[in-house]
This record gives structure tokens, sequence and C-alpha cells, in this order.
């Protein structure tokens, strides 16, 4: 069953001299004893540390290997594999042995079943990871794993090793390689909806040393947002909106807090809450939750941003004071808090359809 379609292994490498080897052999026993028409394309960046020769030298006709020199990065080196490779089925799977290639059938195996997307898994029932993996690492693989939740219910969404058919391959729309979830990125922009996952053993890499850095967890953070972006559309700008809004609001609670602590009325104290959070909101706002309008003049939107602001402020102020005129005994962070949401519902609109308008980056067919 599993023979009749070219399946190819793209193998992002950097200074993987040593585990190619190895790598190598256990595929060509998978090959032998699946008779799967199998080819592995590792995409190296140049590692200058022999792996090139070391595949030239073994002459094997189903491996082949690239030399990259520019676009450096494990997503970037993936993608262009995926793009250059032959098979009608495309595996992604690091070089450094913690991904088994005797999983290799049963991965395509659920493709064949039906699944779009196939996960080499390692936290589903009868998957494991080595037990040297410090605590640290470990917690944050989980809590990476639970900030794409909104995307994808996968178990191991960050896993490297996964499968894909081609046709679904060029379904993505908008790949943006950055970081190292190459596979949440395929699984959202290619509409991936029958996500599998298969058990696997993930083994610690034993030669050589990992190249996850803190900058690539920055990285993904704003990976997470970008996806958002691609997924949620408006509502991602709203949701945006308000986060910064909370910001926000605790920074306006915090100067109302703090001048009323001084000897400052209640009055006066809000309306300096009012006043830093709307310059604060401003800087966050074109930042994050209207960045697509970031070519817009600084200036213009600044204006712009202030006379929605000074309107919503003048609501904010106005709900504030009637609410405390209406309730003397509540505490004025109270009021301030209905005058918070009674400004910021007339904000999000002022500023999404006025002030930080889509127009311009609207594709010129759609208009
Ligand atoms: N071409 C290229 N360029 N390959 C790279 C680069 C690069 O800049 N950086 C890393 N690689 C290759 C490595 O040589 C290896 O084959 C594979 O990508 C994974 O790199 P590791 O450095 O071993 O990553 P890891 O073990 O920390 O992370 C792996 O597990 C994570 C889940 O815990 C990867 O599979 C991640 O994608 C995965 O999220
Ligand atoms: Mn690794």
């Amino acid at each position: 069953m599993l023979t009749g379609r070219r399946v190819t292994v793209v193998v992002p490498t950097y200074r993987e001299a040593e585990n190619l080897p190895i790598l190598l052999d256990r595929i060509a026993r998978v090959r032998q004893d699946t008779g799967l028409e199998l080819d592995v394309l590792i995409m190296d960046d140049d590692s200058k540390d022999g792996s090139a020769e070391l595949v030239q030298r073994r002459g094997e006709a189903w491996v082949a290997l690239i030399t990259r020199t520019s676009d450096r990065g494990l997503s970037p080196a993936v993608l262009d594999g995926m793009r250059r490779a032959g098979g009608d089925v495309l595996v992604c799977m690091d070089a450094d042995l913690s991904h088994p290639p005797e999983a290799l059938p049963d991965l395509l195996r659920a493709l064949d079943e039906g699944a779009d997307f196939v996960i080499g898994s390692r936290y589903v029932e009868g998957g494991s990871t080595s037990d040297d993996w410090g605590l640290l690492r470990w917690i944050n693989s989980r809590v990476a794993t639970l900030l794409a939740r909104p995307f994808t219910s996968a178990r191991d969404p960050m896993a490297g090793f996964f499968a894909l058919r081609r046709t679904t391959f060029e379904r993505g729309r908008e790949l943006n390689p950055i970081g190292y979830k190459i596979g949440l990125e395929l699984i959202v922009k290619c509409g991936c909806e029958r996500v599998v996952e298969k058990p696997i053993h993930f083994e610690d890499r034993v030669h050589g040393e990992s190249k996850l850095t803190l900058r690539q967890q920055l990285l993904y953070l704003q990976h997470l947002r970008r996806l958002f972006i691609f997924k949620f559309g408006v509502w991602s700008h709203l949701l945006q909106f308000l986060v910064v809004g909370a910001l926000g609001t605790v920074v306006n609670l915090a100067v109302v807090t703090a001048l009323l602590w001084a000897g400052l009325t209640a009055r006066p104290a809000i309306l300096a809450g009012i006043a830093v959070s709307v310059g604060f909101n401003f800087v966050l706002n074109r930042r994050f939750s209207f960045s697509y309008a970031r070519q817009g003049s600084w200036l213009r939107q600044l204006l712009g941003f202030v006379a929605a602001s000074s309107i919503g402020a003048a609501i904010n102020y106005g709900v504030a004071v009637a609410v405390l005129a209406a309730r003397a005994d509540l505490p004025p962070q109270v009021a301030a808090l209905f005058g918070i949401a009674a400004g910021t519902a007339f904000n999000f609109v002022a500023n999404r359809y006025l002030v930080f308008r889509t127009k311009h980056v609207r594709p010129a067919a759609a208009r």
C-alpha cells in the first residue's frame, strides 16, 4: 500500500556531519524493508563541516544535498526544500536522530487514510521523549504548545517531524518562515483540517548541539501573532486593541491611584490617568493592533488618534463623572472603569475605520 508514489524527505541541516551517516543508514534500511520510492533532500546551510563531501562520497542516487548560502535558517531551508522536492508526499525531519526514520511508514499510512497533515508526535499515547530533557525545556515546550491552542488541537504542534501531500503544501498562502515552528505554520496556512498524530520516541541528540535559542523563542511569539492575524482577520485587531487597552487600563489606574495617594482629588487624578494612558495606547496600537497601517504618516496618525481619543476621553470622563455623581459611595477607580469601557468602544471604531484605515493595504482586485 505504501508504494506507488514518490516521497521526498526534506532534512534541514546545520553542522550535522556526525549524524548524517547514521541517519542515512537508517533511512536506507526503511527504503529496503518497505520498498518505498523515497528520496532524501538535505538542505544544508553551508555547514563547511564535511556534510556535502560525505553525501557525495556515499554516492547514493536517492540522496541529494543542496548547499544554501542565502536566506539561512531552519524554516526557510525546509520551505525551500519542499518547493524543490520531486515527491508527491513531503516529509520533514531533523538530522540529529531525534526523529526515528522507522516511523515513516506510519506517517505515510495516515496520509493514505485521509489525513491532511501527519505529525510524528511526542505527546500522544505511545509517544515519549528522552528523560534527560531539562525541566526548563520541558516547561518551555508545554507552554509553547499551549499558546498554539487557538490554531490547532494537536498535542505536539511544535514538532519538526511531519508529512503532508504536495497538493496540500501548494495550497499554502503567505508562508512566512520566521522561527522554528514551520509545521505549525503549514498546518494553519495550508488550511489542514485533518491533523493526525502518530506516536514517536523523541531521542535527545547525541552529537552536536541544539540551535534552539532564546531568540528563536521570542520569534515564536511574533510568529503566533502573525498566525493570529492570518486566521482571525479583523477580530485580531479588536483583540490586540483590547489587550493594549487592558494594559492601558492598568497604567491608567496606577496613575489615578498614585495621584490620589499624593493628595489629589478624584477628578484631576482621573484626567491625568486618561492623559498618560492615551500616549501609552498610541504607541502600542500603532505598533501592534493597527500595524498594517504603519507605513502611514506617524504625525497624521498621532493627531487622528489624539482627536479620536479626545472624543473618547470626553465620553470616558463624562461617563465616569456621571457614575460618581450617581453613586458617591463607589471608589473613584470604579467610576473610572466605567468611563474607560465607554471610551474604549468609541475609540476602537474610530481608530479602526478612520485613523488607521486599511484602504491602502487592500489588494487592487478587491476594491
Ligand atoms: N538548514 C538549516 N539552517 N538547518 C538548521 C538550522 C539552520 O539555520 N538550524 C537548525 N537546523 C537543523 C538542524 O541541523 C537539525 O537537523 C534540525 O534543523 C533541528 O535543529 P535542532 O537544533 O536539533 O533543533 P531542536 O532539537 O532544538 O528543535 C527540534 O525540536 C523542536 C521541538 O522540540 C526541531 O525539530 C524543532 O522544529 C522543534 O520545534
Ligand atoms: Mn534536535
